[in-house]
């Protein structure tokens, strides 16, 4: 039984040790629609947010509270009145949120406060901060019709957010502001979320909402032929939107992506739709690769890029398994320091997912390209493809008329990519030497044109 577990736990939870790193110190904006809360989720969301919190993760947490004011109108024998996709507050209205998002603080708060023992919470202390951090102005008279207490986001007290974060709270925003004259105005969720996430250029925007995500034809509804699109570039998801009519309702597809599109075009680097329905979409989204919603990214981020001595360890910890089963020749710890320089990285989410190295040999105007490799998790995505046009290119750059590889099990790949085989002996002289004739590598040219 142990053994069992040990071969599941111990490997599966390394494999998340790469995304615990890099999103460690980073900053989320998370948005948690008012439906997930009536729907009886906030604990299972509050366990979630405070492990992802104790891995070093700054959590700015703003709450949506459509269906509890509905309801606080409803109770009142009002019913909420909309335009433009925006709410109506009038007095009543203004009542109803201010009534509603204090409940919700309340039971936030208390969500985060347990720590029952044998339960994900036991042992943890998330202290929450709400304030006076979103300064408002009123949406106004549009065509007409008067938004009265309804508002937008002026400004947001970025340093304030930022000391409380940096003290290790989470902050708790509702969808509340103020106008210099001290005048509540109601906001939406999304605005608010979207508006800190830039102000605070937070590392990403999720939206956990009431909506799977975004799916590949957003006309047809969500199935196995048209499944959610996990990865939308900014350039995509901005046509889709043109296509789009405006959205009215959360279900619309327009509805939470507009808000994504923004805030990635205002330097957000990722942002993010989820489903709440889904038990622990935040911990999927966030530790494992595929993700299980849809992530807008502004592509560009998305590097593939020379690498630097701070890419050492992530080279060594994708390599290395490659080198253990004898598809990759073992290298020294200090020639890959000493070398890094030669090796281009691409990198997703800021984990290394490939890479490939340079080794001119400039007297016979050729270089070696050595340690190509990409994860498993990731191949057949054309990273491959991409890494070995990168040493190309840096192979040109450097006046050399070709570049060759030493493969075992790889030749199929290459002589595909343009590669031909040769003898060793047309290594040139210094290569020649260091050959392991043991190995029986195939020697593999390709003429740079
Ligand atoms: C070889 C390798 C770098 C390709 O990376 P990748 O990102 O999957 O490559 P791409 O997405 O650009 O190409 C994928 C294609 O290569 C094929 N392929 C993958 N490994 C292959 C191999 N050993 N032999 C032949 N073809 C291979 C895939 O089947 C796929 O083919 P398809 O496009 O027809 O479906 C990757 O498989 C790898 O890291 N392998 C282990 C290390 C290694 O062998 N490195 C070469 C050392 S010299």
């Amino acid at each position: 039984m142990s053994t069992v577990f040990n071969f599941t736990f111990v490997p599966w939870f390394r494999s998340v040790a790469p995304y615990i790193h890099t999103h460690r110190g980073k900053t989320f904006v998370v948005a948690v629609c008012g439906e997930a809360i009536a729907a009886g989720k906030l604990s299972l969301i509050a366990q979630d947010l405070a492990l992802i919190q104790s891995m070093g993760v700054k959590i700015v947490l703003v709450h949506g509270f459509r269906p509890q004011v509905n309801e606080q109108l409803a109770a009142k024998g009002h019913s909420p009145k909309y335009s433009h996709g925006m709410r109506i507050t009038d007095g009543i209205a203004l009542d109803c949120a201010q009534e509603a998002a204090g409940q919700l603080r309340f039971e936030i708060e208390a969500a985060f406060s347990q720590g029952l023992p044998n339960t994900p919470m036991a042992g943890s202390t998330v202290r929450v901060i709400s304030g006076n951090f979103i300064t408002a102005r009123p949406v106004g008279i549009i065509d007409g019709v008067d938004f009265m207490h309804s508002g937008l986001v002026r400004k947001v007290d970025t340093p304030g957010i930022q000391k409380a974060l940096g003290m290790g709270a989470m902050v708790l925003l509702s969808p509340f502001g103020y106008s210099p004259t001290g005048e509540a105005f109601n906001l939406t969720m999304e605005e608010v979320a979207t508006s800190v996430a830039t102000a605070l250029q937070a590392d990403k925007l999720i939206f956990l909402t009431e909506i799977p995500g975004i799916a590949t034809d957003p006309a047809l509804p969500v199935s196995e032929d048209n499944p959610i699109d996990t990865e939308l570039p900014l350039a995509a998801a901005e046509k889709l939107l043109a296509g789009l009519p405006q959205a009215a309702q959360p279900s619309d597809t327009a509805f939470y992506l507009q808000h994504c599109v923004r805030a990635c075009k205002s330097g957000v680097e990722r942002s993010h739709i989820l489903p709440f329905a889904m038990d622990g979409s935040l911990l999927l989204e966030i530790y494992v690769h595929d993700g299980v919603g849809t992530m807008v990214i502004d592509e560009k981020l998305e590097s593939l890029r020379e690498a630097t001595s701070d890419d050492v360890g992530g080279i060594i910890q994708l390599i290395e398994p490659f080198e253990k089963d004898g598809t990759l020749v073992k290298r020294d710890r200090t020639e890959i320091e000493r070398d890094v320089g030669n090796y281009s990285i691409i990198e997703h989410d800021g984990v290394i997912f490939g890479c490939a190295a340079l080794y001119p040999y400039p007297e016979a105007k050729t270089a070696e390209m050595a340690a190509l490799t990409v994860s498993p998790q990731v191949q057949g995505q054309g990273d491959g493809d991409k890494l070995l046009k990168r040493i190309e290119q840096r192979a040109k750059a450097q006046g050399l008329e070709s570049i060759f590889v030493l493969t075992t099990r790889t030749m199929h790949w290459f002589i595909k990519r343009g590669f031909a085989q040769v003898e060793p002996e047309q290594l040139p002289e210094a290569r020649k030497r260091k050959y392991n004739w043991d190995r029986k590598s195939q020697v593999l040219f390709k003429k740079l044109s």
